[in-house]
């Protein structure tokens, strides 16, 4: 990897970088103690409160905002930023405009955290955010934009490391779909119609879903992964080579898959089956990208017992290798018409979410903060181990859970008599789902936990006084 230590340290701008890595932290409490309270909620329904603001409705988009945006969304700039610099190496072009953009995308979230529970909502999945608040979005993206590729422009290598390639292309594509998406009427200060209507609209709705998926939720996190697995491990990346086929074919075959969100629904039958072909294709890519980061230990497996960072690393490719095979698989359509609208969606999303973005960001985040702070290493191993289990024995009992519902739901709803009557009312399904919630919320509640072990771990760490001895990342 092109980061000689040559480079006088002077040169980077880190200070953005550190207030993204501590935000991280925050708001992945913040967004997880919301994913709790909401999982709480499903299983004893009294802690709605019988308040409008503070009901499962209102909280629900609160959580998905919180955990995406704010802990994902500060994960992925934390890294970008680190990574652009130190394979650039060079500093932040417009380190004032990077500035803004911290401090622009944290006004984006607190905004959220205010609108959602009020109930102003565009009641777009993913895009609940109105409009004066999509227009900062948008804003806040394009300076995040013009930072990240004018580092690259003002760069002291020949070439561009394959990890911001990752990150390019996740920063590109989420403006588009961000601005595509988001084009409304507004009626008020706080209310507008979608531009579009209908099938469309629905269509243009899970382009944007699904593509958030693939370039929030994976492209951006694949660049974590070619920057930080080597980096961890001490070894260059398995293949530079499957890196670039990976890249290539990652993000022309993503694009067409959407579609599966729509099975059975007003889209054009050959539009289903084109997104089902597509998310099938989408294995390919998928487990090489993985495999080319799991590889990337080979001579080295034996720090997967020493080194619980790196464990962080590996299984969350091993969560990302299963998520990215279950959804092909609930993208065909007969498996669909079993897994949509059940909890095993919900599974499917958090074996991603906890296992895959989650792992990899916390696992980031471990090997950063010494370097930002100038530590020689955490405060804490022991309780980097003890976080990886709680993370790991969380992610398992929360969607061992939804898979035990989600089948079971499904089943109950296409259960017919021989007169052809529905065998159980919907009701059944939601009290024999009821013990399910409850393991979610336990899977959760373990998962937290690991999260305040971490935040006390990096806490420690900031605070203790130490002199760098470290090689330069
Ligand atoms: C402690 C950890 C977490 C808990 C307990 C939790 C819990 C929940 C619950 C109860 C729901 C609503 C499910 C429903 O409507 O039936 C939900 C939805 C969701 N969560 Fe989480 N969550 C956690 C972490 C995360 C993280 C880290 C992410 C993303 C990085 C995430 C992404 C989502 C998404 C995208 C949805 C919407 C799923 C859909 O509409 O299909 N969650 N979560
Ligand atoms: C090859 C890769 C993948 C494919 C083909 C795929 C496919 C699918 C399918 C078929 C659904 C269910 C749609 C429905 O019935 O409504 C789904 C839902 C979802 N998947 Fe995936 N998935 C993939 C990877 C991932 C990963 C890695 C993540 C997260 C990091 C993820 C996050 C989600 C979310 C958030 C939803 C719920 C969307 C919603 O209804 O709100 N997927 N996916």
């Amino acid at each position: 990897m092109s980061h000689a230590p040559s480079v006088d340290e002077s040169t980077y701008n880190m200070q953005v970088v550190r207030q993204f890595a501590v935000m991280t932290v925050v708001w992945g409490i913040i967004g997880m103690s919301l994913g709790v309270l909401i999982a709480a909620q499903l299983a004893w329904p009294v802690l709605n409160f019988d308040t409008p603001w503070f009901s499962f409705g209102r909280l629900r988009p609160l959580h998905t905002n919180a955990v995406i945006f704010a802990f994902g969304g500060s994960a992925l700039m934390a890294t970008s930023l680190y990574v652009v610099q130190r394979t650039c190496q060079t500093g932040l072009f417009m380190p004032n405009l990077a500035k803004f953009v911290f401090w622009g995308w944290q006004a984006v979230i607190v905004s959220a955290v205010i609108t959602l529970p009020m109930g102003y909502t565009s009641t777009k999945e993913y895009a609940e955010l109105e409009w004066p608040i999509d227009i900062l979005i948008a804003i806040v993206w394009l300076s995040y934009a013009a930072v990240f590729f004018g580092t690259i422009v003002k760069r002291k290598t020949s070439h561009i490391y394959v990890a911001n390639w990752f990150y390019g292309a996740f920063i590109i594509t989420i403006a588009l779909l961000h601005i595509v998406n988001s084009m409304a009427v507004p009626v008020s200060m706080f209310k507008s119609y979608s531009m579009y209507s209908g099938a469309m609209d629905a269509m243009i709705q899970w382009w944007y879903g699904h593509n958030a998926v693939g370039f929030f939720l994976t492209a951006g996190f694949l660049g974590m992964m070619y920057y930080f697995v080597p980096i961890q491990a001490g070894r260059p990346v398995y293949s530079y080579r499957l890196s670039i086929v990976h890249f290539w074919a990652l993000i022309s075959i993503y694009m067409w898959a959407g579609a599966h969100h729509l099975h059975y629904s007003a889209l054009p039958d050959w539009t289903q089956s084109l997104g089902m072909a597509f998310s099938l294709i989408l294995i390919a890519p998928s487990w090489g990208g993985m495999l080319n980061g799991v590889l990337t230990l080979s001579g080295a497996w034996d720090k997967l017992r020493s080194d619980p960072i790196i464990r962080f690393l590996i299984v969350s490719l091993s969560f990302y290798a299963m998520a990215t095979f279950e959804g092909p698989m609930m993208s065909i359509k007969t498996v669909n018409a079993l897994s949509h609208n059940t909890d095993w969606t919900i599974g499917h999303v958090h074996s991603g979410a906890l296992g895959w973005v989650a792992m990899i960001s916390i696992g980031a985040i471990y090997v950063l903060i010494p370097r930002l702070f100038e530590r020689q290493a955490m405060y804490s191993t022991s309780l980097i181990n003890v976080h990886f289990w709680l993370a790991t024995i969380g992610t398992v009992f929360y969607i061992v859970s939804m898979w035990i519902s989600g089948i079971t739901q499904g089943l109950m709803w296409r259960a017919v008599n021989s007169d052809g009557t529905l065998t159980y009312s919907f009701i059944e399904s939601v009290v024999a789902s009821m013990p399910m919630y409850v393991g979610r919320f336990i899977g959760g509640a373990i998962f937290l936990t690991g999260m305040f072990v971490m935040a006390y771990n990096v806490y420690m760490t900031i605070k203790r006084e130490q002199p760098r001895d470290l090689p330069a990342a």
